[in-house]
């Protein structure tokens, strides 16, 4: 069994961040916490750090930008972390870009969106992603991240 921790040298994560999530730490914080965008982004650098990955990091509140940092990826990135905030329940686009780049992606959210109002149940993302993560507050980042970088490992070594 391949111990994955050790094995996440050079990988390139593109991390995007949707729609009003620059707003947290202020924004509803009984429901997104106190944790802000920079400390999240501090955080998952710190991980990146510690498995020798390299990340690239984008807020964006505009789908197009957000797709066009999709696009990009496609030269330079080996997965992509994502949590596309409400568009998340709304963007065909998005999950095109997605699927159409190829690039393995994580979807994350802070709170977990099946625990509330009906029209957050479904993602428009989910089934072009490896997997979701959500409800975990700021570590759904990290553990977005920790699983993404250990599925990159796993498909290298069924790829040998
Ligand atoms: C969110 C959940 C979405 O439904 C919401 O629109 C957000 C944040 C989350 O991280 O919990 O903006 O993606």
């Amino acid at each position: 069994m391949p111990n994955p921790k050790s094995q996440s040298s050079n990988r390139k994560i593109l991390v995007l961040h949707g729609p009003n999530l620059n707003l947290l730490g202020r924004r509803e914080p009984e429901t997104y916490g106190r944790v802000t965008l920079d400390e999240i982004d501090a955080a998952l650098q710190e991980t990146a750090a510690g498995r020798g990955a390299e990340l690239r990091v984008l807020q964006s509140n505009h789908e197009g930008a957000l797709l066009d940092a999709i696009h990009e990826a496609m030269d330079w990135a080996d997965g992509m972390l994502i949590n596309p905030g409400a568009y998340t329940h709304t963007s065909v686009a998005l999950r095109d870009a997605i699927a159409g780049v190829g690039l393995p992606a994580v979807e994350v959210h802070l709170s977990n969106i099946y625990a509330r109002e009906e029209f957050r149940h479904e993602s428009l993302i989910a089934p072009v992603c490896v997997g979701q993560i959500s409800g975990f507050g700021w570590r759904s980042y990290v553990l977005g991240l920790e699983a993404l970088l250990d599925h990159l490992v796993d498909l290298e070594e069924s790829e040998r």
